[in-house]
This record gives structure tokens, sequence and C-alpha cells, in this order.
């Protein structure tokens, strides 16, 4: 297992390249699956969350072939198999995602329950709820989920209790090729599920009212294939924003997005930040000077992203002032609110509230982290230590980050990756 070496304290300064969106290539690469021939998928990022996706559908007999140019090929008229093994989903729980198509196009799927996680419980109650509600068969048993969908799957109108991002998706790929039409309320509006029909609908699926909370799909009979670029992400880009901002540096990143940052660059901004944006990018830039601490709220989009909440975190470890970050989507998000207290950081749980007071100064401590987005705050603090940190197990790093220590050097930073037994 590797880690990577960071020694703190350099501005970062520099331009790179953001890479495709991996909350949107997962279900836009499971939804293949709907497709009665191949379909291209463009702009796939190079990460670990990738291979263990083209693993699941290759182990079910699909063709997949990647070209050079992060291009992913996927025919899946030759499936042989209907199952999701316990081996690949407990390592992703994203693969749940592939219940909703395989029941849509083939009646039955066996998917193995996602196990434990270490933000929270989260559970798939409400995948599960919509599609009986849509005339499946479901039972959970031996660990798994069986699912079969008799003559076919039916519109449904859906409430969600709760705002859940792949719940939707999922329900919105299964209705695609449901009898008639069904209507998904309180529906995630997330700019990924938005990029999911969009290629669901260039496949053939009717689907509107995407980026809103009433999905409508009017289900047709079969779905075709496509050539599709996947959205840049917005989570990496955001990551980068406040490695530079907490630094006090000056960044531009390239081939982003800023329209789905919204709430993010206000953050930003409110911490000192002079942003420009442009069609394809955006610029932060400190003039040199150290961040405001910013009060935070996470909530479903467009409100501020839980996905951005561990690197806020560290940010306002370092920031001036004091501030509360409140946690509403996970249970349990803060697990890198210890390691950063061991580089000294001033933090604070109450509840699901993290109060910080600034200190200004992180040391460097040997660290490591729970899951991607805690993973990539540790980073983000070390960037800003006096010292080398060690951040072990960053496993976690590449399920999301793609290239993570290539792009940080390109900005100058002082970072390496080594075996963990070096
Ligand atoms: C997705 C993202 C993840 C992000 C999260 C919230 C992917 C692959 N992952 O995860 O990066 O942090 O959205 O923006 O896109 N819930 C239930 N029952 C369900 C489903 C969800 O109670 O059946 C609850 C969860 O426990 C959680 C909340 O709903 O408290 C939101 O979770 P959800 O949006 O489903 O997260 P994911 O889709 O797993």
């Amino acid at each position: 297992m590797d880690k990577l070496i960071i020694t703190g304290g350099v501005s970062l300064d520099g331009e790179i390249r953001i890479s495709g969106a991996k909350n949107a290539a997962l279900p836009i690469l499971m939804g293949a699956l709907l497709s009665d021939s191949a379909v291209r998928v463009g702009n796939v990022p190079h990460l670990h969350d990738i291979t263990t996706t083209l693993e699941l559908l290759g182990r079910m007999g699909v063709t997949i072939t990647v070209d050079e140019r992060s291009g992913v090929v996927i025919d899946p008229s030759t499936l042989t198999d209907t199952e999701a093994a316990y081996d690949l989903v407990k390592t992703m729980r994203a693969s749940i995602l592939v219940l909703g198509p395989l029941l849509a196009k083939f009646g039955t799927a066996d998917v193995s329950l996602p196990g434990g996680c270490a933000i929270g419980s989260r559970p798939v109650d409400l995948h599960l709820r919509g599609l009986e509600q849509m005339g499946a068969k479901i039972k959970v048993e031996n660990g798994y989920i069986r699912a079969t969908s008799g003559n076919g799957l039916k519109g449904a109108h859906l409430m969600m209790d709760q705002v859940t991002v792949t719940g939707t998706e999922n329900l919105m790929m299964a209705a695609t090729l449901a009898k008639g039409r069904t209507i998904i309320e309180n529906a995630a509006r997330e700019p990924e599920v938005v990029d999911l029909a969009n290629y669901l609908n260039s496949m053939g699926a009717e689907i509107t009212g995407m980026g809103t909370s009433k999905i409508i799909i009017n289900g047709v009979e079969s779905l075709g294939g496509t050539q599709y670029d996947i959205l840049p992400d917005r989570i990496e880009t955001g990551t980068y924003l406040v490695a530079a901002a907490m630094t006090r540096g000056k960044v531009k990143l390239k081939d982003t997005d800023a329209n789905q940052l919204e709430s993010v660059l206000l953050k930003l901004k409110e911490a000192g930040a002079d942003i420009a944006v442009g069609n394809d990018w955006i610029t932060l830039d400190m003039h040199g000077k150290r961040p405001k601490a910013v009060n935070i709220r996470t909530a479903p989009y467009p409100a501020f992203p839980t996905d951005m909440q561990a690197q806020f975190t560290a940010l306002n470890s370092v920031a001036e002032g004091s501030a509360t970050i409140a946690e509403t989507v996970f249970e349990n998000r803060f697990m890198h609110v210890q390691e950063m207290q061991r580089m000294g950081a001033d933090l604070q749980i109450q509840g699901n509230t993290v109060l910080s007071n600034g200190e200004g100064r992180l040391t460097a401590a040997p660290v490591m982290a729970t899951d991607l987005r805690a993973s990539a705050s540790l980073v983000l603090a070390a960037l800003v230590a006096d010292g080398a940190t060690v951040v072990e197990r960053i496993y976690h790093i590449d399920r999301g980050y793609e290239c993570i220590e290539e792009k940080l050097q390109q900005l100058g930073a002082k970072i390496r990756r080594v075996p963990s037994s070096a």
C-alpha cells in the first residue's frame, strides 16, 4: 500500500486540468447495461472506482474496450450474468447502481448488499422501495438483494422520503425501460444526475425535469448506442481551489465548469479569495493573504456539498477567526477531525457540527484517512503544515482523485508517493 509524503509551506501556483467527474462516470458506465448496442463514453477519469466498475461489468460478460484518450466502449449485448458479487460491491457502494439497469433490461438482478461504510450507515432502502413500487419483487437473502421484474417494470409515482443521489439515479435508469410514465418527486438535483439523464436521452430515453426536484420519465421500448463525454469533476475542482486558498496561492483550473460550483465559490470568496471564471476555467488568487474562516452547512445540491466539507474543515483550521461547519447529509463524517487535531488543529466536534478556532499553524504528523474526501482534506492540511506529513492508506484517494500527486507537483507542491514499507 502506498503513502504520500508532503512537505508543507509552498504556496500553490500554476495551471492544471480537471478530470471527468467520478460520480457521473459511475452511473453512466453502469447505465450502458440499458443499451441494445455499444456505447462510447469519453472523458472517463483514471480512478480505482472506474476500474472496479469495469471489472463489475466485465464479470457480467459485458465487452469493454478502453482507448488511449480516456474513452471506454461498452457493449452489453454479450452479457451472460446478472450478478454483482460481494467482493466488488464491498469496495464500492456505488455498485448498487447496476440494480436498476439490470432489472429494467434483463428482468433479474442479484446484487450484494453494500457493507458498512466509514461515513455512516448509508442504507439503500429508498432504492429498493422505489423499485418495488415499479412492480419489482425483491428479497434479501444471504447478503444479496435478489430482484425480479416478472413481466417488466411499470411506471409509478415515486415520492422520495429523503434526497438521495444514487437512489434517484437507480430509479431514473430503471424507469427508462418501464411501461408508462414514472415521476420521481423530491429527486436529487445534482449535476451528475443531470449528466446521467442527458446521456440516457442521447440513447433514446425520454426524461425531462432533471436538475429540478421532479423528474419525469416516459418509458421507451429500447435504448441504443451513443457517444457521450462526462462532465468535469466539481469536487476535484473544489478540492484544488481550497488547496490554493489554504496555501495563499494562485491557480488556474482548466476544463472545468464554474456553474456547478456556485455554493463552493461563494464560500471561497467569503474566505477572501479573488475568483474569476470563464467558459471552461476558474482562477483563484489569494494575493498572499491568509484565508478567513467560513461558516458552512452541508445539504443536497444546489446547497453546499457534503463532499467538500472535509476540505473546508482543513481550511478553517488554518484560517483567521472562528467558524462552524454543520454536516446534515451524513452522520459520522468527521473522521478527518481527529487526524487534523493530531496536526495541531483547534477543532471540536459538537453533535453534527465542528467548531474551529484558526490556529494559523499546523505541524506535520503521521495521519491516515478513512474515506475518500477525508483523505483529500489531510493532503490539504499537510500542504500548509510545518515539516513532512506522511499520509497513509491513500488507496482512498486513488478511488477519486486522478494523479493527485502529479497535479499538485505541477502546482509546485512538495509531494511524493512511496510504498508503505519505505
Ligand atoms: C452520493 C455520492 C457521494 C455524496 C452523496 C451526497 C455517488 C457515487 N456518491 O452518494 O459522493 O457524498 O451522494 O451528496 O454519487 N439514504 C437513505 N436511504 C437510501 C439512500 C440514502 O436513508 O436508500 C440517506 C443516506 O444515508 C444519506 C442521505 O440519504 O444520509 C444521502 O445519501 P445519498 O444521496 O444516497 O448518497 P449516495 O448516493 O450514496
